[in-house]
């Protein structure tokens, strides 16, 4: 059956406002063409982010009403440690306010001026808190990751060999962490396969070195391993998850994703000594080792999403409905990152609008065009977001599908949107920035169209 049956039924509503193109456009102007810059008021479709945009379950809001805020000791942190025990195997676990707080711990402790970390492909805050750390991030994707139109299955893979030859080039000393970003976020949401993990582990192995997981998105990491990986589909998510993890001496996770929750991160450290210090570090800046920055509320939320995320009916529905609508935007002639990632299409803006230069941004043109259509808001991936002087490898607009909130018809409209704008991609026009700052400029910059 073609149908996607959501594997829920909805007890609460949200109602968002139906707002027409001509309000549209007044609403478009007044934020500069900065999607970042539109109140959620006026989105009827919210794609920016999968990041703690997910919703809820029934027995997550009553974990709510369970959370114990004991400052010291509370219930709820240890419901969320054996639940996680239970899914990683990992023993050291703290909870974070998100995952950059994990990060920016992790980095304070293993980075600094003349280290390098390598990563299949660091997510922004990821390189960020490398980068302040005084250390050099370093992005080892597989070639094939740049590839829109590539079906390798396992594009998020690191390139195992260049990873070895940075270690013989810099030598292993300079190198405090392996990390390994699954799913990666920056290449499209692609999945990193278990052979892959292994593979890392091994030359991590060879040269002494701790391998970290950025495992924000694991759940949908395991997943396509078990659908895509040979030899791996007569086995649970659950022990495939695992398995990830216990080829890792280290995790930091962003909650807001396979957490299912809307704020929280972890950081999981298997050697006492590192995790002693993370304790000292999380005291300082975050709280105390029993509720790190969040409510006991949040945690019990948290521990009740980490059993939800890893069953088949949650994990089949959530990856087969990201790529439906990736076939639904090709069949109308909308090129994207092929095969669909496991949270969000990523559509080729060059391929889209062709006629709109680079360095008058047709991602940001795209992203402006599908607002104006239908109040759709979506993320440039492209020059805006790289910066002045960088030249990314892709102009690209992510469509990210935040977790159990839209269905299968929100998802058609947006199909329908995006086609219709495709038809229509003749009139898009570049932008030029009037008003940005140096750094992160997507965020606040004003823009006018050209
Ligand atoms: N690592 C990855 C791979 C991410 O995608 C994110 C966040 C983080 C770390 C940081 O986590 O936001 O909880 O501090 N990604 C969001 C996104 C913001 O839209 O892709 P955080």
């Amino acid at each position: 059956m073609k149908t996607i049956i959501e594997p829920f039924r909805v007890k609460s509503v949200e109602p968002f406002r139906m707002t027409t193109r001509k309000e549209r456009e007044a609403i478009l102007r007044a934020a500069c063409f900065n999607p970042f810059l539109i109140h959620g008021r006026d989105v009827m479709i919210d794609l920016l982010t999968d990041s703690g945009t997910s919703a809820m379950s029934s027995e997550q809001w009553a974990g709510v009403m369970r959370g114990d805020e004991t400052y010291a000791g509370s219930e709820s942190f240890y419901r969320l440690r054996d639940v996680l025990h239970d899914l990683t195997g990992f023993q050291n676990i703290l909870p974070t306010h998100q995952g950059r707080a994990s990060e920016r711990i992790l980095f304070e402790l293993v980075g600094g001026a003349g280290k390098i970390v390598p990563n299949n492909a660091h997510f922004d805050t990821t390189r960020a808190n490398t980068e302040h750390s005084g250390a050099e991030a370093v992005d080892l994707a597989i070639p094939e990751a740049s590839q829109p139109r590539n079906r390798h299955p396992f594009k998020g893979n690191m390139d195992v060999g260049a990873l070895e030859a940075l270690i013989r080039r810099v030598g292993r000393d300079r190198i405090p962490v392996v990390m390994m970003t699954v799913t990666n976020n920056t290449c499209g949401g692609q999945p990193v396969s278990l052979e892959n993990l292994r593979a890392v582990r091994k030359v991590c192995d060879a040269h002494r070195l701790p391998l970290f997981l950025d495992a924000c998105r694991f759940a949908e990491n395991a997943w396509f391993i078990r659908t895509r990986e040979r030899g791996q589909g007569g086995r649970g998510v659950r022990e495939i998850v695992r398995e990830m993890f216990d080829l890792a001496d280290g995790a930091t996770i962003s909650a807001k994703k396979d957490g299912l929750v809307n704020i929280g991160g972890l950081l999981m450290i298997r050697e006492p000594g590192l995790f002693q210090r993370a304790c000292n570090l999380l005291i300082l800046t975050e709280g105390y080792v029993t509720y790190g920055g969040l409510a006991g509320r949040d945690l019990e939320a948290m521990a009740q999403g980490f059993r939800e995320v890893v069953e088949d009916d949650y994990l089949g529905y959530r990856v087969r409905g990201v790529e439906y609508l990736g076939e639904k935007l090709l069949a109308s002639g909308v090129q994207v990152i092929e095969p669909a990632g496991g949270h969000a299409i990523y559509i080729d803006a060059a391929h889209f609008a062709p006629h709109i230069p680079r360095d008058q941004f047709p991602g940001q043109a795209l992203v402006c065009g599908l607002y104006r259509i239908g109040g759709i808001r979506s993320c440039e991936i492209g020059s805006v977001m790289a910066g002045p002087g960088r030249t990314p490898a892709m102009e690209l607009v992510r469509l990210a599908i935040p977790r159990r909130v839209y269905t299968q018809s929100h998802i058609d409209y947006v199909a329908e949107a995006c086609g219709e704008l495709y038809a229509q991609r003749d009139e898009l026009r570049g932008l030029r920035i009037v008003e940005g700052p140096e750094v992160l400029r997507h965020f606040t910059a004003k823009f006018a169209e050209i």
